[in-house]
């Protein structure tokens, strides 16, 4: 089973501004992104046993003030975040019909495109990490270069002994082609001790027949632990070099599945820090799913975060 040198976590990418409708054309405003999701999760599970960063850029405005001010207060590490003086944070507001939500994004030109810019600012917030998080949208929203300073500072972390989770979250409108993402993915692979992918995601891009299949394509590629959720069904398991799958339980109640996934991986990832079992950590990540997705947006009121043993 892998182990981590230090409880200690990075998470990688992107929070935008959130602006959610409230009824009559006016919105509450909020901050989401899915590698934030997992840290704001994880910090507050971890509370107190590591400290839990997430590794940024945003602006020098008001928002980005509000946003590093709300994730000190809500416990984060905001030391790796960095601060740019011409950009601001991506913006996304969320649109409902009904129960279907849709969501619009002014994120193109956002100060988080930055965020690997500097590779020794990047070697500076991985130090003593013991697991560093990115995605699939971390990636999608790097200039390439910058992709090549952030896998070069995931690579020196890992020789250092730093563990790397990657959840592929594949959004193919964040990239120039499904081309693109195809050659991206292996690269990252080849740095990545734990992926956490969603089936549907790699259906769309690899043609996966099964969950064992992607389990099959992940361990060819270097990956010794992965985690495949799919949606109500069993989530599988690549670990120790045997695969397994275990049941989701029924939620009632769902409300609204954003963020389902993002919840999953700080349960599992914290789970996992904590020194339980890949199998115990599938059960703790579909706890904080599960709680997730029966309340609205993706992230849970503090008194509602799972406590982990
Ligand atoms: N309809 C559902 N019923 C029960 N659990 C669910 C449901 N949808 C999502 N989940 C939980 O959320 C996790 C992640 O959901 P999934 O839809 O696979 O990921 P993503 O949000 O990344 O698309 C699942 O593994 C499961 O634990
Ligand atoms: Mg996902």
């Amino acid at each position: 089973m892998l182990d981590f040198n230090s409880l200690n976590t990075v998470s990688v990418g992107e929070a935008m501004v959130e602006l959610a409708p409230v009824g009559e054309g006016q919105y509450k405003r909020g901050f989401a992104g899915d590698t934030f999701n997992t840290a704001w999760h994880m910090a507050q599970a971890l509370h107190g046993r590591a400290s839990v960063g997430f590794a940024t850029r945003v602006g020098m405005d008001k928002f980005s003030d509000a946003f590093v001010a709300e994730l000190a207060a809500d416990d984060l590490d905001v030391s790796v975040i960095t601060r740019d003086p011409q950009r601001n944070m991506g913006l996304y507001l969320i649109e409902l019909d009904g129960v279907e939500r849709s969501f619009h994004y002014w994120r193109g030109t956002s100060a988080a495109r930055g965020l690997a810019a500097d590779g020794s600012a990047l070697a500076q917030a991985f130090a003593g990490a013991g697991l560093i998080h990115l995605s699939g949208i971390t990636l999608a929203i790097l200039p390439p270069a910058d992709r090549e300073t952030l896998f070069a500072a995931l690579a020196n972390a890992r020789a250092n002994g730093a563990r790397v989770s990657f959840d592929p979250n594949i959004r193919p409108r964040l990239w120039p082609s499904m081309d693109a993402v195809r050659q991206t993915i292996p690269q990252v692979l080849a740095l990545t001790d734990i992926a956490l992918p969603s089936f549907d995601d790699e259906v769309a891009l690899w043609g996966d027949t099964s969950p064992e299949a992607t389990l099959a394509r992940f361990a060819t590629a270097g990956v010794a632990e992965v985690a495949v959720k799919n949606g109500a069904g069993p989530v599988s398991v690549l670990a120790d070099g045997q695969i397994g799958a275990l049941p989701t339980p029924e939620v009632k109640g769902i409300r609204d599945t954003t963020g389902a996934g993002d919840g999953f991986n700080a349960g599992y990832l914290s789970a996992r820090l904590l020194g339980q079992t890949p199998q115990m950590a599938i059960i703790a990540g579909q706890r904080f799913s599960a709680e997730v997705i029966t309340h609205l947006g993706a992230r849970l009121p503090k008194a509602r975060v799972p406590s982990l043993p």
